[in-house]
């Protein structure tokens, strides 16, 4: 049903959730009206997934500039727009939330270094003006996207929450002046929050709940897809020739459902503990390049044509989380983050497109 709000945003709500899944107790959580930032995007929609199957409502403000009408659920309730604008945030504040997850961000590091305006306005001063509407409309917790972006090039070996935080791309930065500032807002007894700094998102809903496809995106693993897939002749490998088992550059691949299930179980932790929190959240298992690529034609049966280049600037050879912060903390543990269910659920998607 759509209705129009009273600050001019149009919602659409349905009464029952309706999510598909079984039902997964939460018993320590209440029931919380949780707004959602980006609930349209990638990681955003696996989360409101996560949140509906836990039993909470969901409020999402998005502006459809990257996310995809295809992945909202009919029980959520929508405020069209960008929630940088005055009207737009008062319609979703109006909502009397108890939380906010943020995910409505830029996350391209390579094109940070080439438009740090764009990400100075989204990231830095977007999220600063969404802290202090929730600070004084007291909505009290804040779940935020970090990443391992604010980490820098990798000084050891897996990388645990106390590594150096020396970021060498700017959208790094722009999540470290976040977290910086949670960290003041929270101390200034406005907020409480947790801080989760993803690995390499990867995956998508194995069930199929989710359809739209992130599109431009730089990053690897849906390049293999639509090279499998055909929808782009050939994958760039860049570069063969790092200290790696296989010469190609190697990350943790973390699945999108894995960390959906890590923001519901951060949101029970602080509002239990009343405590602030920032955890890795990675597989603790390190991929290459061309391992991912042969994973795909194993699954997909299809080739995937790829061309080796050279090396891009700023990758570091090999980047791998530990997690062991994030499940001692929230029990939480990478369950479908090996390679062939990411691939899997991934080539489901991509299969029947071109
Ligand atoms: C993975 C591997 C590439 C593309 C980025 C951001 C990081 C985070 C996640 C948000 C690397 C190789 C890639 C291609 C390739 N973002 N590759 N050909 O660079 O590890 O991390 O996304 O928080 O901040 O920097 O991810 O997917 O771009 O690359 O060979 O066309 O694939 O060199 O080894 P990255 P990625």
């Amino acid at each position: 049903m759509a209705i129009l709000t009273p600050f001019g945003g149009r919602s659409i709500q349905n009464p029952a959730p309706n999510t598909g899944f079984a039902q997964r107790s939460f018993p320590e959580i209440g029931h919380m009206r949780v707004g959602v930032t980006g609930g349209a995007g990638y990681i955003g929609s696996h989360t409101v997934l996560a949140l509906l199957e836990a039993g909470h409502e969901v409020v999402i403000v998005d502006d459809f500039s990257t996310g995809d009408r295809q992945n909202l659920q009919p029980s959520v309730t929508l405020v069209e727009g960008d929630f940088k604008k005055p009207e737009v945030i008062q319609n979703f504040l109006s909502h009397g939330l108890d939380a906010v997850f943020h995910f409505a961000a830029l996350k391209a590091a390579g094109e940070s270094m080439e438009q740090p305006e764009a990400y100075s306005a989204a990231n830095v001063r977007g999220t600063l003006f969404l802290i202090e509407n929730l600070s004084r409309a007291k909505v009290r917790n804040v779940v935020f996207s970090s990443s391992a972006a604010v980490y820098g090039e990798p000084q050891y070996l897996p990388v645990d929450e106390s590594h150096p935080l020396v970021p060498i791309n700017y959208y790094g930065f722009t999540k470290l002046c976040i977290e910086q500032n949670l960290a003041w807002f929270s101390r200034l007894g406005r907020i409480r929050y947790a801080s989760l700094r993803y690995f390499n998102a990867a995956g998508y809903n194995r069930a199929g709940k989710i359809k739209g496809l992130e599109r431009n995106t730089a990053n690897l693993l849906p390049l293999v897809m639509e090279a499998a897939a055909g929808m782009r002749p050939e994958l760039l490998v860049f570069g063969d020739d790092y200290q790696t088992r296989d010469g190609t550059g190697i990350r943790d691949y973390v699945h999108v459902e894995d960390l959906a299930d890590a923001h519901v179980r951060a949101l029970e932790f602080i509002s239990d503990n009343n405590k602030d929190i920032t955890v890795n959240l990675g597989s603790e298992t390190g991929m290459s390049v061309m391992e991912m690529i042969k994973t795909t034609e194993r699954i997909s049966g299809r080739p995937v044509p790829s061309r080796i280049v050279a090396r891009r600037d700023g990758d570091p050879p090999e980047l791998i989380a530990s997690s062991a912060l994030a499940h001692q903390l929230l029990g939480w543990k990478a369950r479908y983050s090996d390679a062939d269910t990411i691939i899997s659920s991934m080539w489901n998607l991509y299969r029947d497109k071109k």
